[in-house]
């Protein structure tokens, strides 16, 4: 099997569920030694360690709340001495707190501006400093970035446009570096925070391909993006929603 990725590091955020930890396991199956932070599922974490070992390659799980700029930055440093360096890094930590305008409590917009918008930040910054040329910034934004759909996510959505707009401006002050940075924009995804089987019924008839996309789709825009066949592309933020924009 060929691993594109093979010789590199990765860390990933928010890698024990979900969307990120599909981005874990391909990105460690293309070949790169993965890191990866987890907030409150050690389980999990545990067991995908212990998968991608038994596979014979290493992995490594960091606890690091999202929320915590200072842990974010320390696992990219736990990353670096750990593997000896950092070429990918994967933001794809984020929280999910709906509520409509009338009674959205402050907090949790502080509490989802930190974990989706700022902790990327931190980790950008404190991965960028040990990236080389052919360095990879990931993030997992949103669909919502463009289009809300529904009621009771204006904050949320403000977070995946603050991300997007975030990517355009790293990747100006990364590109004369050879650095590349990018946000995925995922569609409806089947994961714990898209879990509902009514609203999926709705959503299945407005997306084109008449379904919800699966995580393992978005890791494998993931993994095309972190390799060296997209070393054009920069800046972009680019929806993979089974036409649930078109
Ligand atoms: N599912 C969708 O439909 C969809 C669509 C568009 C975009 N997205 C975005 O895709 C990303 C992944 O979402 P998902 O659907 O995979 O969500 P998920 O199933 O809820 O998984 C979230 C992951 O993020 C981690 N996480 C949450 N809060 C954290 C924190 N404070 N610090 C560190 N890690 C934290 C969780 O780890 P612990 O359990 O260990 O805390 C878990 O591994 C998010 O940025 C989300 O906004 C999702």
């Amino acid at each position: 099997m060929s691993q594109p990725l093979a010789g590199k590091v990765a860390l990933v955020t928010g890698g024990s569920r979900g969307i990120g930890a599909a981005i874990v396991r391909r990105l460690s199956s293309d070949g790169a030694t993965v890191a990866f932070t987890y907030s409150a599922s050690g389980d999990k974490a545990k067991a995908i360690v212990d998968d991608i070992e038994a596979q014979g390659a290493k992995a490594l799980a960091i606890k690091a709340d999202s929320g915590d700029p200072k842990a974010v930055q320390d696992a990219v440093e736990k990353t670096v001495s750990a593997f000896g360096g950092i070429d990918i890094l994967v933001n794809s930590a984020g929280i999910l707190l709906r509520g409509t305008v009338d009674d959205f409590p402050l907090e949790d917009f502080d509490r989802m501006f930190a974990v989706n918008v700022r902790a990327v930040f931190a980790g950008a910054q404190a991965a960028a400093r040990h990236m080389k040329s052919g360095g990879r910034i990931i993030t997992i934004g949103s669909v919502v970035a463009e289009r809300s759909g529904f009621p009771t996510a204006s904050v949320y959505s403000m977070t995946k446009g603050a991300v997007a707009a975030m990517t355009r401006g790293l990747a100006r002050d990364l590109g004369p570096r050879g650095i590349t940075v990018n946000n995925i924009q995922p569609g409806p995804t089947k994961t714990d925070m898209n879990s509902d089987e009514a609203s999926h019924e709705m959503l299945k008839q407005v997306i084109a391909l008449g379904r919800i996309g699966e995580d393992r789709e978005i890791a494998s825009f993931a993994a095309y993006l972190a390799s060296p066949e997209a070393s054009f592309i920069t800046g972009a933020s680019l929806t993979i929603d089974g036409g649930y924009l078109a």
